[in-house]
C-alpha cells in the first residue's frame, strides 16, 4: 500500500526536553506510543545514568507501562532480553488489573548480534505490544512480498502477506546510513515504521517518551504522522531540533516545535 506523505509543514511535531513520566502526565492521549527505554546495562549516554539498581529500574519500568497504557490505545516497547522475566511479571499484573488490555509478545531478530565464544550469542530483542482490545489495527498497511510472489507462483495473493510477530531488521551499527554517531544506541527505522503503520492512520499522533536520536520522528515525518518526542538530555534534544528544524519556544525553553 502506498501512503502519500503529508507535507512536513502540516505535521505538528513536538519535542519536549524533560522526564518522560512528568511530561507525559500533562500530555493529551495519542493513538500510539513507541517506547525504547534505556536498557540499564551501563551504556555511555551523555547525561543519563544507565546503571541503576535492578529493583529501582524494574519498578520504574512498571511505572512507565502503567502510564503509557493510560495515554495511548496501542503501546510498543522495545526492551533488552535481560528484563524479559521482570517485565513479564509487570505485564501479567497489568492484564489482571485491566480486562480491556491485550498483550502481544513480538521479537526483533538480527543476523549480526553480539558474538560469544563461550555461550549462545544474543541475536534478538523482545518487542512488546500492549493494546486496548477495541483499538483498530491496519495490517494491510504493512504487507510484504510473500514466498509465492517471490517465486513466481500464480496462486500468490497479489497484496502480499501480513508479516508475523518476528521482526527481522538489522541492528543500526557503525556503518549504517541511519546511524547518528552522537548517540550510543538507536533502533532500526523500518522496525519502528512497521509498528506505527500497523497501529495508526495518517494524521494520528504518535508519542515516543525516549527520543534518543529521534528515530520515531524521522519515521513519522516520512509516513505522515505528527510525532511528540520526550527526551531528558538537552544535547540530544538540540541535535534532533537541528535535524528537523524544530524551533525552541523561547530562551531556556523545554518545548521545541515545528515551524
Ligand atoms: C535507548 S535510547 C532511545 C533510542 C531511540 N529509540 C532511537 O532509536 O534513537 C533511550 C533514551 O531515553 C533517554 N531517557 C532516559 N531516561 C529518560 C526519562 N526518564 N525521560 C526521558 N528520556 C529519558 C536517554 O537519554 C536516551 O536518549
Amino acid at each position: 500500500m502506498i501512503i502519500m506523505p503529508t507535507s512536513r509543514a502540516t505535521l505538528a511535531h513536538k519535542l519536549i526536553h524533560g522526564d518522560c513520566l512528568e511530561v507525559l502526565r500533562a500530555l493529551d492521549e495519542a493513538s500510539c506510543i513507541f517506547a525504547d527505554p534505556p536498557d540499564n546495562i551501563g551504556l555511555g549516554y551523555n547525561e543519563f545514568n544507565d546503571r541503576r539498581p535492578d529493583d529501582t529500574y524494574v519498578a520504574w519500568l512498571g511505572d512507565c507501562l502503567r502510564l503509557f497504557i493510560q495515554k495511548a490505545n496501542i503501546v510498543w516497547v522495545s526492551y533488552n532480553a535481560k528484563w524479559s522475566f521482570a517485565l513479564g511479571m509487570i505485564v501479567d499484573d497489568l492484564l489482571r488489573e485491566h480486562k480491556w488490555l491485550e498483550a502481544k509478545p513480538c521479537v526483533q531478530v538480527y543476523t549480526f548480534g553480539q558474538h560469544n565464544h563461550h555461550d549462545l550469542g544474543n541475536n534478538h530483542r523482545p518487542l512488546l505490544r500492549l493494546r486496548r482490545d477495541d483499538a483498530p489495527l491496519y495490517p494491510d498497511a504493512i504487507r510484504v512480498p510473500s514466498w509465492r510472489q517471490l517465486n513466481g507462483d500464480r496462486r500468490a495473493d497479489s497484496r502480499g502477506r501480513v508479516p508475523g510477530d518476528v521482526f527481522d531488521f538489522p541492528r543500526v551499527t557503525g556503518n549504517s546510513k541511519q546511524r547518528r554517531r552522537w548517540h550510543p544506541t538507536q533502533l532500526n527505522e523500518d522496525l519502528v515504521e512497521r509498528c506505527v503503520m500497523l497501529s495508526t492512520l495518517e494524521g494520528q499522533r504518535v508519542i515516543d517518551p525516549f527520543a534518543g536520536t529521534g528515530t520515531t520522528l524521522r519515521v513519522c515525518d516520512r509516513i505522515g504522522r505528527p510525532c511528540t518526542l520526550i527526551e531528558c538530555d538537552r544535547t540530544y534534544c538540540e541535535h534532533i531540533a537541528a535535524e528537523h528544524h524544530l524551533k525552541p519556544q523561547g530562551p531556556g525553553t523545554k518545548l521545541f516545535l515545528a515551524s
